[in-house]
C-alpha cells in the first residue's frame, strides 16, 4: 500500500474526495495534507477528517518538507495547489507526482490560470465542452503527460460559476480512481 501526501491553497473538496475514495482502496493511503496556505479550508477538513495536516512556508521550508515527505510518503498528489512546485521536489518525486486542473489542457493551462480565471477563460471563449485533466507533474508544470482527461458539455457563454460546479462534480467523481489506478500502475513496478 502506497503512502500519499497530498498538497492543496484552497478549500480541499478534492483532497477530502480523495481522503475518502483511499479509505476504501487496498492500493493507497493519505498519510498528510501538506499547505502552504494558513486561511486554506482544507485544514479544517483534515481535522474533520482525521489526517494530519502540515502548514509551511514554502519560501522558507521548503528543503525541510522535502526531506519530511521523502521519508515518509510514496506520491505527492497535488490538489489546488497554488505555487510553483520547486524543481528538487519534481526530481525527488519523478514519476510520482501528479496534478488536477480543472480544463481540457493544453488549452488553458499555465501561469495565472486557476480557479475561477479557468472558467473565465473557458466561458469568454464561448466553448461547448470543459473538463478536467490530471496529469504528470514535470518542471513545466501543467505541460507533464496526461493520465486522463473527463469532459462535460456547456453553452457558449456559460457563466463561470456554473461551469465551476461542473467541473466540481467531474473532479468528484473521477479524481480518486484516477488516482488509484496511477498508485497500482507504480505499486507493480516496485
Ligand atoms: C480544483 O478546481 C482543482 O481542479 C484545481 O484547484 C481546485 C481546488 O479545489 N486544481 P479544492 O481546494 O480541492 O476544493
Amino acid at each position: 500500500m502506497l503512502k500519499i501526501a497530498i498538497l492543496a491553497s484552497g478549500s480541499g473538496s478534492n483532497a477530502q474526495a480523495l481522503v475518502e475514495y483511499f479509505a476504501r482502496s487496498p492500493w493507497g493511503r493519505v498519510e498528510i495534507i501538506v499547505t502552504n496556505n494558513p486561511r486554506a479550508g482544507v485544514i479544517d477538513r483534515s481535522s474533520r477528517l482525521g489526517i494530519k495536516c502540515l502548514l509551511f512556508d514554502p519560501t522558507s521550508q521548503s528543503e525541510e518538507v522535502l526531506t519530511l515527505l521523502r521519508s515518509s510518503v510514496d506520491v505527492l498528489i497535488l490538489a489546488g495547489y497554488l505555487k510553483k512546485i520547486p524543481i528538487n521536489w519534481v526530481r525527488s518525486f519523478h514519476g510520482r507526482m501528479i496534478n488536477i486542473h480543472p480544463a481540457l489542457l493544453p488549452k488553458f493551462g499555465g501561469k495565472g490560470m486557476y480557479g475561477i480565471h479557468v472558467h473565465k477563460a473557458v466561458s469568454d471563449s464561448r466553448e461547448t465542452t470543459t473538463g478536467i485533466t490530471i496529469h504528470q507533474v514535470n518542471e513545466h508544470y501543467d505541460e507533464g503527460a496526461i493520465l486522463a482527461q473527463y469532459r462535460v458539455e456547456i453553452t457558449p457563454g456559460e457563466s463561470p460559476q456554473s461551469i465551476q460546479e461542473k467541473v466540481r462534480i467531474l473532479e468528484q467523481k473521477h479524481f480518486g480512481q484516477t488516482a488509484e489506478t496511477w498508485i497500482k500502475q507504480i505499486s507493480k513496478k516496485q
